[in-house]
C-alpha cells in the first residue's frame, strides 16, 4: 500500500516537473516584414516547435504593407533562420511549423486590414483548431501603437469570448517620456484590459537576468548582506562593443538612454534592489519592483550635469579593427548630439539602500559586450596584516555577469603561498555554462512561451513603464538644454566625464 502510494506520488511529481504546452492559437505579428519577426520571434517559436512546446494547432499571421504571398513570407523566415543557424534547421520541423504560417498584406491604419483579418482568423479556427485563441504583437514602428489598438478595438477583436483569449503585446520603446507612456497606457487601456496586455523587455526573457533573482532569493547567504550595512555601492553595466550598424535612423530619435536605460538596465536595477517578493507571481514580483523605481530619487533638472552623463563615440578601434564615428554611421547627421552613452549615479531611498550610490552606464563601442552587477562592499574595519602585505588586496566585490561567460564571481582576498602574509584578491567563480548541462534557451523563447500561458511575472506592468519614465524625465529634461554629448573614441570605456562621475566619489568603474 505505501509502496502504490510512493510510486503514485513519484508520478504526480513527474507530471508537475513536465514542461507546460500552451492552448491552440494564433499570433499576428503587426510590422511582421520588419528584423524582429525574421531575426527573433520565428526562430524563437520554431525553437519552442523543435522541442514540442508548441501545441499543433498554433498558427502565425503576419501583416505588414510589404505584397507577399504566403509562400514569399515563409521563404523569407526560413532564409533568415538558415543564415542563423547554418546546417542545423530540421526539414521536418520546419515543414510542419511553416504550414501554420501566412501573411496578409495590409496597411494597419485602415479599417478593412482588420475585417480581413477577422475573417481569415476565423477561418483558421475552423481549419486549423485555433479555438479562438489570439495574440497581438505589435512589432510595426512605434507611432502606429494608438492606431492598431483601436482599430483592433473596433474590430470586436479585444474581446475575449467564448472562453478564448485576446492578448495585446507591445515592443519597446513605450513611449517617448513620460507623458506619452501615460498617453499610450491609456489609448491602450480604453481597449485592453492590463491583465490582456504584455509589455515585453527582452532582458527580462534572458536566464541570467532571473537569476539575480534565484541568486538572491535561493540562497540564505547573500541577503543579510545586500543592504547600505555592507555594500559601499552598485554598478551596473550594460556594455556593447558594437555601433548603431544600420540602425541609424532609429537610433537619432531613441539615443540610448530612451534604447537602453529606461527598460533594460532600469529592470536590471530593479531585480538587484528591490524586496523579496512573497511569490514568484505576476504581482508580487512586480509589486517590489515598482516599489523601488518609486525608491529611486530623481536627479534634480539642476545636477544633471553633476549626476549624469552623455556621450557619443567618434572613430576608433575595436577589436583590432579600425571603427567609424557614430556621425559617420548611415542616416546619422553630421551634427548629431544623439548619445551613444549614458551613466548615472542614481539614489534609491529606502531602508535598505540609503546612501548607496547606483552608477549605472549603458554605451555602444565599448571594448567588449558586457552586461554586468557588482555588487561592492565596504572595506574590512581593520586589517591585521602590514601595509606592504595589503596593497593587493581590495574590497569584496560580487560580480553577476549577464552576458557573455554568465555566471557569478566573488573577489575574496586570500593568502599569497610563500612564507610571509601578503594577501591579495583573487575570484571564486561561478560559470552557468559548466555547472548546469542544459543549454540556456534564448530570451524570446521563454517570452512567447510564458505569453501564451497566459504568464506576465517576466512582462512590464502600466506602472512600471511610467516609474522608469518619471526618473528618466528630469534627465531627458537637463539634456535637452544642453544638448552636448561628450565625446570618446570607439573602443573605449566612454567618456571621461563618466570616470569623473565615480571620481568624485572616490571611486572608481570595474572593467568588465
Ligand atoms: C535592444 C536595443 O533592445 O537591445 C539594441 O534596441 C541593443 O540597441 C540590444 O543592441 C541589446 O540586446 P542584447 O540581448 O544583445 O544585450
Amino acid at each position: 500500500m505505501a509502496e502504490m502510494r510512493a510510486v503514485r506520488q513519484n508520478v504526480l511529481r513527474d507530471e508537475e516537473r513536465l514542461p507546460p504546452v500552451p492552448d491552440p492559437g494564433v499570433m499576428v505579428i503587426f510590422g511582421a516584414s520588419g528584423d524582429l519577426t525574421a531575426r527573433k520571434l520565428v526562430p524563437a517559436l520554431y525553437d519552442l516547435a523543435a522541442q514540442r512546446r508548441l501545441p499543433m494547432e498554433f498558427a502565425v499571421v503576419g501583416i505588414s504593407r510589404t505584397e507577399m504571398s504566403h509562400e514569399d513570407f515563409r521563404k523569407k523566415l526560413l532564409d533568415t533562420l538558415e543564415e542563423q543557424r547554418a546546417d542545423s534547421v530540421s526539414e521536418d520541423v520546419w515543414a510542419s511549423f511553416s504550414k501554420g504560417i501566412f501573411y496578409l498584406p495590409g496597411d494597419s491604419k485602415k479599417p478593412e486590414t482588420y475585417e480581413e483579418l477577422k475573417g481569415f482568423l476565423k477561418k483558421l479556427d475552423a481549419e486549423r483548431g485555433t479555438s479562438g485563441n489570439r495574440i497581438f504583437y505589435l512589432s510595426s514602428s512605434p507611432s502606429l501603437f494608438p492606431a492598431i489598438v483601436e482599430r483592433l478595438g473596433e474590430a470586436g477583436m479585444n474581446r475575449e469570448e467564448d472562453g478564448g483569449y485576446s492578448r495585446l503585446v507591445i515592443e519597446k520603446p513605450f513611449g517617448r517620456n513620460l507623458d506619452s507612456a501615460v498617453d499610450l497606457n491609456g489609448d491602450i487601456r480604453r481597449y485592453f484590459g492590463e491583465k490582456q496586455i504584455y509589455r515585453i523587455d527582452h532582458y527580462l526573457g534572458k536566464e541570467t537576468v532571473q537569476n539575480i533573482m534565484a541568486l538572491r532569493f535561493s540562497n540564505g547567504i547573500f541577503e543579510p548582506v545586500w543592504n547600505q550595512h555592507y555594500v559601499d555601492h552598485v554598478q551596473i553595466t550594460v556594455a556593447e562593443d558594437i555601433g548603431v550598424g544600420t540602425r541609424g535612423a532609429f537610433y537619432e530619435e531613441a539615443g540610448a538612454l530612451r534604447d537602453i536605460v529606461q527598460n533594460h538596465l532600469m529592470q536590471v536595477l530593479c531585480l538587484t534592489a528591490m524586496e523579496p517578493p512573497v511569490a514568484f507571481d505576476a504581482d508580487s514580483v512586480r509589486e517590489e519592483k515598482v516599489k523601488v523605481l518609486k525608491a529611486v530619487r530623481p536627479i534634480p533638472e539642476d545636477d544633471v550635469g553633476e549626476a549624469a552623463v552623455r556621450g557619443q563615440y567618434d572613430g576608433g578601434w575595436v577589436f583590432g579593427e579600425g571603427a567609424r564615428g557614430y556621425r559617420e554611421e548611415e542616416n546619422v547627421a553630421p551634427d548629431s548630439e544623439t548619445e551613444t552613452y549614458v551613466a548615472l549615479k542614481l539614489l534609491v531611498d529606502n531602508w535598505r539602500w540609503a546612501g548607496v550610490p547606483f552608477y549605472v552606464r549603458a554605451g555602444k563601442r565599448m571594448p567588449k559586450k558586457a552586461t554586468e552587477i557588482s555588487i561592492q562592499f565596504h572595506k574590512t574595519p581593520h586589517t591585521p596584516f602590514s601595509g606592504p602585505d595589503t596593497e593587493g588586496l581590495e574590497p569584496n566585490v560580487l560580480v553577476i555577469r549577464v552576458q557573455p561567460e554568465e555566471g557569478v564571481s566573488l573577489k575574496i582576498g586570500a593568502k599569497v603561498p610563500g612564507s610571509g602574509f601578503e594577501v591579495r584578491s583573487v575570484n571564486m567563480d561561478l560559470l552557468y555554462g559548466s555547472a548546469f548541462l542544459e543549454e540556456a534557451p534564448d530570451a524570446y523563447q521563454r517570452l512567447l512561451l510564458d505569453l501564451m500561458l497566459g504568464d506576465p511575472t517576466l512582462f512590464i506592468r502600466a506602472d512600471e513603464a511610467e516609474g522608469a519614465w518619471r526618473i528618466l524625465q528630469p534627465v531627458m529634461e537637463g539634456w535637452s538644454k544642453n544638448a552636448h554629448a561628450a565625446r570618446y573614441a570607439a573602443g573605449t570605456w566612454g567618456p571621461e566625464e563618466a570616470d569623473d562621475l565615480l571620481g568624485r566619489d572616490g571611486r572608481k568603474w570595474r572593467r568588465p
